[in-house]
C-alpha cells in the first residue's frame, strides 16, 4: 500500500476531496483505522487526558509522546502519521524545536509534526520545515496554553477574532505548514479561513466547510467520559467493554472459564507416571 504524503493532502484540497483525520495512540487502534482508509493519524497530546488520565495536555512528556508515536507509525501503511509536539518541546528556542521534531521522526517514526500556535510561532515552524520535517499548524483553541488563560472557549465569534485567526493562518502557511488544524472556531470564520488558504484546513469542532475533519478516537468510539460539545460518539464502546469484562468476571467466579477448549493436558501415560511417583512422596 502506498503511503500518503503531505502533497497528496494538498491535492485532495484542490480536488475538493474531504480529508479524514483521527487521533491514535496505540498499535491495534492505528491498525484498524489505517485499514478503513483514514488519511491522517494524529498522535495527539490529548493522550495526556484520554490515555493517561491527566487533567489537560500540559502534563504529557516528549518521551511518552515518542512511545505512542512509534506504536502508531508501526501500524500505518497508508495513513500519514503526525506527532503532536507537547507543551514546552518547541517554545524555548528554534534549535530545541528542530531537535525535538527530529526525535519525533527518528525515534517516533512519524511523517510530520504538529505545533500549536499562530504568527508568533511562524519562525520556529519555518525552521522545522527547512530542516526537512513537514509541519501541521494548529490555531483556534490551542489547549496547551489556553487552559491557563482563556479556557476552552469557542473562537471566531467577533470580527477582530476572525482577523487574528486569518492572520495567524496565513502566516503559518507562509512559514511552510502543509496543513492547519482549526480547533473550536465558528463555522463562518472557519469557512472564510478555509477558502483563503491553499493548504488544507482540518477542522475539529469548526463546522462543515473545512477541507477535512478530525475527532479524538476515544470520543468517536464512546470510551472517554468527558468529550467536547462538538464531538460525536459513533459507538458506545465503554458499554461493550464493560459487558465483556463483566462476563469474564462471572465466568471465572462460576468456573465456566477456562472451558475445555482452552485447557491443555498432559499425556495419559505421563500422568500415570506422575501419579506413581507422587505415591512415593510424603503427603504435605
Ligand atoms: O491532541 C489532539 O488530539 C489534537 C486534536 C484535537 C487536533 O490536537
Amino acid at each position: 500500500m502506498t503511503k500518503l504524503t503531505t502533497r497528496d493532502l494538498i491535492s485532495m484540497k484542490r480536488r475538493g476531496q474531504k480529508i479524514t483525520m483521527i487521533t491514535a495512540y496505540d498499535y491495534p487502534t492505528a491498525l484498524i483505522a489505517d485499514k478503513t482508509g483514514i488519511d491522517v493519524l494524529l498522535v495527539g497530546d490529548s493522550a495526556a487526558m484520554v490515555v493517561l488520565g491527566e487533567r489537560d495536555t500540559r502534563f504529557i512528556t516528549l518521551e511518552e509522546m515518542l512511545v505512542f508515536s512509534k506504536a502508531v507509525s508501526r501500524a500505518a501503511e497508508r495513513a500519514l502519521v503526525v506527532g503532536d509536539m507537547p507543551f514546552m518541546s518547541y517554545q524555548v528556542s528554534a534549535e530545541e524545536a528542530v531537535r525535538n521534531a527530529g526525535r519525533f521522526v527518528k525515534e517516533g517514526r512519524v511523517d510530520a509534526v504538529k505545533v500549536e500556535g499562530g504568527e508568533e510561532f511562524s519562525e520556529i515552524i519555518s525552521r522545522i520545515v527547512r530542516s526537512g520535517i513537514p509541519v501541521m499548524g494548529h490555531i483556534g483553541v490551542t489547549p496547551q496554553r489556553d487552559v491557563m488563560s482563556t479556557g476552552y472557549r469557542l473562537r471566531g465569534r467577533k470580527v477582530d477574532d476572525l482577523e487574528r485567526l486569518l492572520r495567524d493562518a496565513l502566516s503559518l502557511e507562509r512559514a511552510g505548514a502543509f496543513s492547519i488544524v482549526l480547533e473550536f472556531v465558528t463555522e463562518e470564520a472557519a469557512r472564510i479561513i478555509t477558502e483563503r488558504l491553499s493548504v488544507p484546513v482540518i477542522g475539529v469542532g469548526s463546522g462543515l466547510y473545512c477541507d477535512g475533519q478530525c475527532l479524538v478516537v476515544h470520543d468517536l468510539l464512546g470510551i472517554y467520559p468527558n468529550p467536547p460539545p462538538f464531538s460525536k460518539a459513533y459507538a458506545n464502546l465503554s458499554s461493550v467493554m464493560a459487558g465483556a469484562i463483566e462476563k469474564f468476571r462471572d465466568d471465572v467466579i462460576s468456573s465456566r472459564f477456562p472451558d475445555e477448549s482452552r485447557r491443555f493436558h498432559m499425556d495419559k501415560e505421563e500422568l500415570e507416571k506422575v501419579q506413581e511417583r507422587l505415591k512415593g512422596l510424603p503427603e504435605v
